[in-house]
């Protein structure tokens, strides 16, 4: 097996081609969680963790932005938001390389901070809510999507029966959020929750197109060669081939939602 360890925006990078094709429950997430930001001016707008673009799209439709900020270190995923930028020509985008800790974004220069299927993968979750605060002007908006704790527990279960390393199956336990643990970071980031909650969704997925998915929101996980698949991949697939049923394989997945406002000074 190829042990050599990726970091997540590594593992983001190297799937990035098909990110946009394995992932519509992201895309549709994104938009929920724009749609569920109060009506406001929001001409200012930072995505952190923007990936490929999604949450930055679905801001750009639903308000008159005029300057959209992405962040995120995942160069690949960046190229791919890059090629779709003609489709805005009326908004002035900047797409920067970086980590959400290390942004070089000015204090309360944002009227709006958006973070979609992001945090779950920042290591510090607490203070990448607080260093987006700070981005965020008094009376803007946050809002933020992320793996919600409780689901997941089939996708667990079977790593656990194919002793995946525990990089994968102590994932869930140390990334999920739930809504006490969100509210808590808002709070001390100096924001007002609006809104938060929990969606749990039971999802039946052919188990060819779960494995593309995990390939391109987990590719650091499976330590997949350039050119074809680590056994880890292997004995994942097969798995996944034998707990599915005729329809494919049978799961529960939670997303976290949260809205917060910066109060006024
Ligand atoms: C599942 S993708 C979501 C992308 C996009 N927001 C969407 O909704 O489709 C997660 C993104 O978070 C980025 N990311 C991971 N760690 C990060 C960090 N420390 N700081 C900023 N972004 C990070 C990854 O590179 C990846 O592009």
């Amino acid at each position: 097996m190829n042990t050599k360890t990726r970091s997540a925006p590594e593992g983001f990078s190297d799937a990035a081609e098909s990110y946009d094709a394995a992932v519509q429950h992201n895309i549709a997430g994104s938009e929920r969680l724009v749609m569920s930001l109060p009506e406001g001016d929001y001409p200012r707008v930072l995505d952190v963790g923007c990936g490929t673009g999604f949450a930055s799209a679905a801001m750009l439709r639903r308000f008159d932005v005029s300057t959209l900020v992405g962040v995120d270190p995942a160069e690949g995923m960046l190229e791919v938001f890059r090629a779709k930028l003609d489709r805005f020509p009326d908004v002035e985008i900047e797409l920067r390389a970086e980590d959400v800790m290390e942004m070089s974004v000015a204090d309360g220069a944002f009227d709006a901070v958006i973070s979609a299927m992001a945090l779950h993968w920042f290591p510090d979750k607490p203070g990448a809510v607080a260093r987006m605060s700070r981005a965020l002007r008094p009376g803007g908006v946050m809002g933020i999507l992320c793996v919600g704790r409780g689901g997941e527990d089939a996708w667990r279960e079977l790593l656990e029966r194919i002793e995946a390393p525990p990089a994968w199956t102590g994932w869930f336990a140390e990334n999920q959020r739930d809504v006490e643990e969100i509210d808590a970071d808002l709070r001390a980031a100096g924001l007002e929750p609006i809104d938060i909650w929990m969606e749990r969704r039971r999802r039946t997925t052919p188990a060819d197109a779960f494995m593309a998915r995990t390939r391109a929101v987990a590719g650091h996980l499976l330590g997949n060669p350039p050119d074809g698949f680590s056994e880890l991949d292997q004995r994942i697939e097969a798995a996944l081939h034998a707990a599915s049923g005729p329809d494919g394989f049978v799961y529960d997945y939670c997303k976290l939602f949260a809205v917060a406002r910066k109060p006024e000074k």
